[in-house]
């Protein structure tokens, strides 16, 4: 749990920041700039998340971040408003953290972008620097800087690196900083904000920095799309992908981050990111082929995983009832958007199964939610077993590791279990007399 300890005076003194959204990377940010000392102010527009905000409360699960929200808003360094426009008034520097989802044909769309640059251009201070911290394709500081179109306001490029579930811990213990401008001195105030945090920091052109959030986010799909690959070819050869990772992991050059197999990487943000990818090499006139293997790869990967709930289902999944555990694109966070869990419901459903799912942060009174109209939401991972024909664990919640497989060989139609995260050991279960099918084991 990461500590809410007074904030320190920062090194470079304390600053007066906007920033603009507080979603998965804006809240973490404002609450952890306010954390060094800081006075912030975050604006949120969607009226739900900015009650919850202005009651303390967070309305995201993510580790730690309401405490150290309540901590900011206690001690009057961080402030919660409804308009961008409002945020700015007094700010010496603005995030922009809005979202850029993907659009019809790959791209990204920065229209979220745009709309709040334009929103602020009139209230900026003078000499105010813009940081963009949304994932956008090259030349977005060169738009921003003409929607602002002021002289006297730089805008640089700050890509956040962040996973959800560790916002708050990533936030306040970086890899690396990466600030992109050509503006040299407005980049080199940006990093001075995170000076504290201690981590190397790359100063660079604009351009280079917009790609380096890509680059980073492809090359960990691309590991992903290797790892799941090799799983396949673990199960065909008769080999045991968890002993590969170990064999190959061990070589420094390779490491053992990102490469636990599973269901297919998912989330709001690898799968754009690939595609945004893809399309600006396009636009270049260049095929990341690598990039798109990466990609059809991931849709191979959950495909697989289909094929194993309908065998260890009977063959069929028409008329099945299938269990499935985790719902979340990955553990330790609420969030639904791109989950591997989600799509393959979706596609068993398609083929005729009905799914009974299961996920911590998913309760009964989320059941109208559009991305879980296909299921019926349980209460707890027994209910969603009960009377299946087969369970599936699409998310490696931890706690699943402990449920009771006695009381649930009770409840099942038939005793079979596809681990797609590889969490459960097999041997205890088939002396249960379930059948196990795990990821390239
Ligand atoms: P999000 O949808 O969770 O949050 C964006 C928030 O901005 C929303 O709450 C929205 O209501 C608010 N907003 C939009 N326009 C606004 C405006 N004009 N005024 C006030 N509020 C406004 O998105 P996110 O996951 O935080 O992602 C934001 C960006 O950061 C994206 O470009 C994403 O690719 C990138 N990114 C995300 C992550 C992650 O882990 N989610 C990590 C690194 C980078
Ligand atoms: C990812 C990157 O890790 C962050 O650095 C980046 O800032 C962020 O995207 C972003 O740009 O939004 P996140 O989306 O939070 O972070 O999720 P990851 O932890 O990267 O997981 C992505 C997917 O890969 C999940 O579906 C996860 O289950 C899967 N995964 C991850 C595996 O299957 N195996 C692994 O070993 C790691």
């Amino acid at each position: 749990m990461p500590s809410v300890a007074p904030a320190q005076i920062p090194k470079a003194g304390v600053r007066r920041i906007a920033v603009i959204g507080a979603g998965y990377v804006g809240l973490p940010t404002a609450a952890v700039l306010s954390h060094r000392g800081h006075f912030v102010t975050v604006a949120e527009r969607d009226v739900a998340r900015f009650e919850l905000l202005r009651q303390g409360m967070s309305p995201i699960v993510e580790h730690g971040l309401e405490e150290m929200v309540k901590d900011g808003i206690s001690t009057g360094r961080l402030r919660v408003v409804n308009t961008a426009a409002d945020a700015v008034v007094d700010a010496e520097f603005v995030f922009l953290c809005v979202e850029t989802p993907q659009a019809s044909d790959g791209s990204a769309n920065l229209s979220y972008v745009t709309a709040a640059a334009a929103e602020i251009a009139a209230n900026l201070t003078d000499g105010a620097i813009i940081v963009n911290k949304s994932t956008v394709p090259i030349g977005t500081v060169a738009l921003v800087e003409r929607v602002i179109g002021r002289s006297d306001v730089a805008v640089v490029s700050n890509p956040e690196f962040l996973r959800e579930g560790t916002a708050v811990a990533d936030s306040l213990n970086p890899d690396r900083i990466v600030v992109g401008s050509h503006n040299r001195q407005a980049a080199a105030q940006v990093a001075d904000l995170f000076g504290d945090s201690g981590a190397p920091v790359v100063i660079t052109d604009a351009t280079t920095a917009e790609l380096i959030k890509y680059a980073s986010n492809a090359f960990l799909a691309t590991k992903l799309t290797f790892i799941n690959s090799m799983a396949g070819l673990c199960e065909a050869a008769g080999a045991d992908v968890t002993d590969l990772v170990l064999g190959i992991g061990h070589d420094k050059r390779i490491g053992f981050e990102f490469l636990q197999p599973g269901p297919g990487w998912g989330g709001s943000c690898l799968p754009k990111d690939t595609c945004a990818l893809v399309n600006i090499a396009m636009s270049l006139d260049l095929d990341m082929k690598i990039v798109r293997a990466a990609i059809s790869g991931n849709d191979d990967q959950m495909e697989r995983v289909i094929e194993k709930i309908k065998t260890a289902a009977g063959g069929t999944l028409e008329g099945r009832s299938i269990g499935v555990l985790g719902l979340s694109f990955k553990a330790n966070t609420g969030d639904r958007r791109n989950s591997p869990a989600i799509l393959i419901t979706q596609r068993l459903v398609d083929q005729g199964a009905t799914v009974r799912a299961f996920d911590p942060t998913v309760n009964r009174g989320d059941a109208e939610a559009p991305d879980l109209l296909h299921l019926t939401v349980c209460e707890s991972p027994y209910e969603a077993v009960d009377g299946t024909h087969a369970i599936a664990l699409l998310t490696e919640w931890q706690e699943f590791l402990w449920l009771d497989f006695a009381r649930i060989r009770e409840q099942v139609a038939n005793p079979a279990i596809v681990d797609a995260r590889n969490l459960w050991e097999s041997g205890p279960l088939h002396h249960l007399g379930f059948s196990y099918s795990g990821i390239g084991r």
